[in-house]
């Protein structure tokens, strides 16, 4: 594929953590990169090491739970990058607390930007993808979709989302449009840190506690689950669809 047809690709949450390896990674795969995030400001970084390493990139502001801002993101990325014909839904957050005392806004939130985030980033892409005949799509599950205790908002969203990405697979295939889900165990990000010091650990010990219960003795970094990614929306990986992947250093139970 020459420069001139060269993909684009959408990566949302990527001024930090899994979004921005994945974004790295894509730009290292050849694809212009929309490094989208709840503020255009906060992608700069990802944006200075993808034009660094002599890629293409554009920094988009952008709350994915809001749909006016959905469709001017995707109608300025369309215009100002091309067409998008990758998308990978990666924005997150967590409110973890226990089910008693857990509060609407907790669990909208956590639905908010995960559940109707998707949703409304995809429906905005997909045209692009069905229009051109090709598409990848990318859903952030995670292994807490499995049921994790003070995650009853995060586990169903994460549920929630391999759901969507089956029936994306199902509605979508026809126009060239593949979609999957990657569902990460235990990664490093500025996520679990804050995780960390809600419980009252220090980030280290954390991590070593969590290590020592994954079979490959350590924990996750962003570029594990950006490599999933790059697989799954590789120009090679079209007879692959409505698949989770889970990443995690070992089986789940
Ligand atoms: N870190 C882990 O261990 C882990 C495990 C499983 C799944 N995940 C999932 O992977 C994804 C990335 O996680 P991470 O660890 O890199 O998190 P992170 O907190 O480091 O980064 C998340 C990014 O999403 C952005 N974001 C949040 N709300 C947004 C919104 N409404 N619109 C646009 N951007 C928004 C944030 O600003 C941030 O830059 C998330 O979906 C997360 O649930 C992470």
């Amino acid at each position: 594929m020459s420069t001139t047809d060269q993909r684009v690709a959408v990566v949302t949450g990527a001024a930090r953590g899994i979004g921005a390896a994945t974004a790295l990674r894509l730009a290292g795969e050849g694809r212009a990169i929309a490094v989208l995030d709840l503020d255009a400001e906060a992608c700069a970084e990802t944006v200075a090491q993808i034009d660094a390493a002599g890629g293409r990139a554009l920094a988009v502001g952008c709350d994915v739970s809001d749909a006016g801002q959905v469709r001017s993101a995707v109608d300025r990325i369309a215009t100002e990058l091309g067409a998008p014909q990758i998308l990978v839904n990666n924005a997150g957050v967590l409110r973890d607390n226990l089910l008693f005392k857990m509060s609407d806004s907790d669990w909208d939130t956590v639905m908010n930007v995960h559940l109707r985030g998707a949703f409304l980033m995809t429906r905005a892409c997909q045209s692009h993808m069905v229009d051109s005949g090709f598409g990848r799509i990318v859903n952030l599950s995670s292994s807490s979709a499995l049921g994790n205790r003070g995650q009853a908002n995060y586990s169903a969203a994460k549920a929630g989302l391999q759901g969507f990405t089956k029936t994306l697979a199902k509605e979508l295939g026809k126009f060239g449009v593949t979609a999957n889900s990657v569902a990460p165990g235990f990664i490093a990000t500025d996520m679990t840190a804050a995780t960390a010091a809600r419980v009252g650990m220090g980030f280290e010990d954390f991590q070593a506690a969590a290590a020592s219960q994954i079979p490959v003795q350590r924990v996750g970094r962003p570029e594990d689950i950006a490599n999933a990614i790059a697989f799954f929306t590789g120009e090679a990986a079209g007879f692959v669809s409505g698949q989770v992947l889970y990443v995690a250093g070992g089986p789940l139970d």
